[in-house]
């Protein structure tokens, strides 16, 4: 047991990203003077923690998040930093497992003395994660992360995207009036608050509208035989298939149906947002829809301005993952100007406080519940490209 916790406290240490790790002439922890001061004090520079799945089979999540995030610090530091102080993004890997992303959050507020969290984007990451920083009253601001029981965690935790229960009724809406579609197989990840919540909203949003769910199948994350769900779907008359996923699992899904020749629309979420569908899913995605936060193809001046500044940074758009991560960042500096520093109770309610922030994915409202009431958007799969289809408020 001790030998394990040992070997998982090195794992997590190494898990420090190099490129960000502390160079120990910031003035100590996060500028910290001595012992009492909280994370923050001090004149050095203030460190905001990200956790987030920098490796694994959601990796492109936390990449393009920590991409968009560093960039959004980098302008921010660029015109003087937050009451003269400039930040810091420390990444703590979370290998898009829920315990390291426990210790992530654990290890940005004990050793990096983080002012603030930023991540995760997988809800059932942000849960344990976010328990941590309540405990610990730091505050933490999901980019993407979309379960409702993530903010009800508590008044430290916000986050800068709309909740599932919307989303669900996005797809339904889409499904029944632009598709005419009126039975439907669900197909969600078993261990994924996420994909269950994400189901469920489906389904409570399409019943009522005469749509029929004709059956429900499940697998877990990492599973690679997905033949005895679509064959038991391809049993049925069904004519699309939710399928509330992360791309990896999702484009497996889509190989597989084509493999069995189950010619019925893929319909998802937000979880599907990543170049690797198209790479993995190939053609068998094409003509699949489903809803998100951002298209860049149909993007604000200010969203323009963001996907052009990315690309030339890394040389890809960024995916919806990234304008959210920037949004986050900004949305929570903003707070920390508002709060006039870095002290946490003060940074949480500048937060609760936001209004009319103007983001790249929209206007960010914080309501009392510390989600944002944005609109979503559907995308279809065209040719291995996500392209712009509608837009549906709140
Ligand atoms: N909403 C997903 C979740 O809560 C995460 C996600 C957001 C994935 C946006 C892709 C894009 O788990």
């Amino acid at each position: 047991m001790i030998r394990r916790r040992t070997l998982i406290a090195l794992l997590t240490l190494s898990a420090v990203y190099a490129g960000c790790k502390k160079d120990g002439a910031a003035g100590g922890p996060a500028g910290a003077t001595s012992g009492s001061a909280g994370p923050g004090a001090g004149s050095g520079e203030v460190v905001v923690g990200h956790y987030a799945s920098m490796t694994g089979s959601e990796a492109h999540f936390g990449q393009d998040t920590d991409k968009a995030i560093r960039m959004a610090i980098d302008e921010v530091n660029g015109s003087g930093g937050v009451v003269g102080r400039k930040l810091k993004v420390v990444t703590v890997d979370t290998r898009g497992d829920a315990a390291e992303a426990a210790n992530a959050v654990t290890r940005l507020i004990d050793v990096e003395r983080s002012v603030a969290i930023l991540g995760e984007v997988a809800s059932s990451l942000s849960l344990p994660g976010g328990r941590i920083a309540q405990r610990r009253k730091i505050p933490m601001v999901s980019p993407s992360s979309t379960n409702p029981k993530v903010t009800e965690i508590g008044d430290y935790v916000f986050r800068v995207c709309f909740i599932d229960p919307f989303q669900g009724k996005v797809m339904a809406k889409f499904a029944k009036e632009n598709l005419k579609i009126e039975r439907v197989a669900v197909l969600k990840d078993q261990k994924s608050d996420y994909s269950i919540g994400l189901a469920d909203a489906f389904k409570a949003a399409f019943e009522p509208t005469g749509g029929k769910i004709v059956v429900e199948q499940s697998y877990s994350k990492g599973d690679t035989d997905f033949s005895a769900q679509l064959t038991a779907i391809k049993n049925t008359d069904a004519q699309a298939i939710f399928v509330p996923g992360y791309y990896t699992d999702v484009g497996a899904i889509a190989k597989t149906a084509e493999r069995l020749g189950v010619k019925l629309i893929l319909l998802g979420g937000d979880g599907w947002d990543s170049p690797d569908l198209f790479k993995i899913g190939g053609n068998a995605i094409n003509g699949a829809y489903f809803s998100n936060h951002f298209a860049p193809d149909a993007a604000t001046p200010k969203a323009k301005k963001f996907v052009a500044d990315f690309k030339a940074k890394h040389g890809v758009e960024p995916t919806g993952l990234g304008a959210l991560g920037w949004d986050a960042a900004m949305v929570l500096v903003e707070a920390m100007k508002k709060a006039g520093g870095f002290e946490a109770d003060a940074v949480r309610k500048a937060l609760s406080e936001t209004r009319d922030f103007e983001g790249v994915t929209g206007k960010i409202t914080m309501d009392p519940q510390r989600n944002a009431n944005k609109s979503a958007v559907v995308l279809k799969v065209v040719d291995g490209a996500a392209k712009y289809e509608t837009t549906v408020e709140p």
